[in-house]
């Protein structure tokens, strides 16, 4: 059994809480790092403690299961062996040995004037890339500080798909930011959506079951893009419930345009580059979009509680508002598939979980 998580927005829909849940819940026994690299920050909230994930997949959640980064993903090594100190799975971790190394002179090219304009993260993701697709860059299994983690990822996880168990692949990013699919040149340096977070650590389309797309109940974007709407002021006086979060904002005493108090009400900031993220209402166009491209079985809707603080920490599906199920009614019929995951705050218990039908 195979399942992808990947996000359908514009990254940062809470990737990271859904794997480290479904780690936990479903108990599988490898859990693969796909995606781009270390411009992906995932979050975690486990136990009360807080966790900033770039390499180590957010699925550490779960003791016993061995965490895989599969062979297309970008490795920095520093940040690497820091995670598996502040995550304490150094035993248990494997990298391909043919995962590109992201070194300093990546990161030197990603304070170009083309990454300013696209706003990148700064990580040297898309230059490793590019020095990736011209065959000069340094491979891990160059890297002797790495050598005692090599393995062949696509390997161990198609032996365990043989032996019938349970593999889940974490993405990173969202569909708005694939190379392929979104508002180029405003994108990141890969395809974000299912089948490539497949090809990332080496499964086969044909050994997918599941695929779940993750996405916030409001839209964050960080980094450049003009072709986006965000949330302006027309739009925030013609709807009830941004013109009170914008209340809430005032009364907290956030500063700036519109848009930037929201977004630091809702405590939207940048996990990788600090920087506040722009807020936009649920796009449902480019949602039931990447639903279709990912193939997707499932949704998750992650943030309701940021929408509707009344549902907060809710665990079953009566524990929610009228308002918050008209709002996830209406994303269900506009993409045509059902939410059977529903997150309602950071914490990895903080969940609505139907996939058994209750
Ligand atoms: P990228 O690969 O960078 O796109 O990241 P991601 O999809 O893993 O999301 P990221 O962790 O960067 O951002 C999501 C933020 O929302 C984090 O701060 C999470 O802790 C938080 N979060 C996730 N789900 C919920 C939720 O249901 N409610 C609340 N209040 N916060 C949530
Ligand atoms: P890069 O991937 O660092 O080259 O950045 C390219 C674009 O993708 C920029 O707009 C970034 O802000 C955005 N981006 C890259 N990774 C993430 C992510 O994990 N979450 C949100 N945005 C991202
Ligand atoms: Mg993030």
């Amino acid at each position: 059994m195979v399942s992808i998580v990947v996000g359908g927005h514009y990254g940062d829909e809470g990737k990271g809480k859904i794997v480290s849940y479904l780690a936990k819940k479903d108990d599988p026994a490898y859990i693969a790092r796909a995606g781009v690299g270390p411009n992906a920050g995932h979050t975690v909230y486990l136990d009360g403690k807080k966790y900033g994930l770039r390499m180590i997949t957010c699925g550490f959640s779960n003791p016993e299961a061995k965490l895989l980064i599969g062979p297309g993903v970008l490795v920095d090594i520093p940040r690497f062996l820091n995670e598996l100190e502040m995550t304490d799975t150094a035993d248990r971790v494997l990298l391909d040995s043919r995962c590109a190394i992201i070194e300093a002179e990546h990161k030197e090219d990603d304070l170009s004037a083309n990454s300013k304009k696209i706003g990148t993260t700064g990580s040297g993701c898309g230059p490793a890339n590019a020095a990736r697709v011209n065959r000069v860059i340094r491979l891990a299994r160059d890297f002797p500080e790495v050598k005692k983690f090599m393995a062949d990822v696509p390997q161990v996880v198609n032996d365990a798909i043989d032996a019938g168990e349970k593999v889940l692949i974490e993405g990173t990013q969202g569909f708005g930011l694939s190379l392929y699919y979104g508002n180029y040149p405003f994108v990141t340096s890969k395809d974000t959506s299912a089948s490539t977070a497949a090809a990332d650590v080496g499964i086969g389309p044909t050994r997918i079951e599941e695929v779940h797309v993750i996405y916030k109940a409001y839209m964050s974007r960080v980094g450049e893009d003009p072709f986006i709407k965000y949330l302006a002021e027309d739009e925030v006086n013609a709807s009830p419930m941004w013109t009170r979060m914008l209340e809430a904002a005032d009364d907290a005493g956030f500063e700036g345009t519109v848009n930037e108090k929201i977004a630091s009400h809702l405590g939207e900031i940048g996990t990788v580059t600090g920087r506040p993220r722009k807020i936009g209402s649920f796009d449902f166009e480019l949602a039931r979009y990447s639903a279709k491209i990912n193939g997707a079985t499932n949704i998750c809707i992650t943030c309701l509680d940021k929408l509707f603080p009344e549902c907060a920490g809710a665990k079953s599906y009566d524990k929610l508002s009228e308002d918050a199920l008209e709002h996830i009614r209406a994303i269900e019929e506009k993409i045509g598939v059902k939410a059977k995951l529903i997150s309602t705050g950071p914490d990895v218990a903080d969940i609505v979980d139907i996939r058994d039908g209750s």
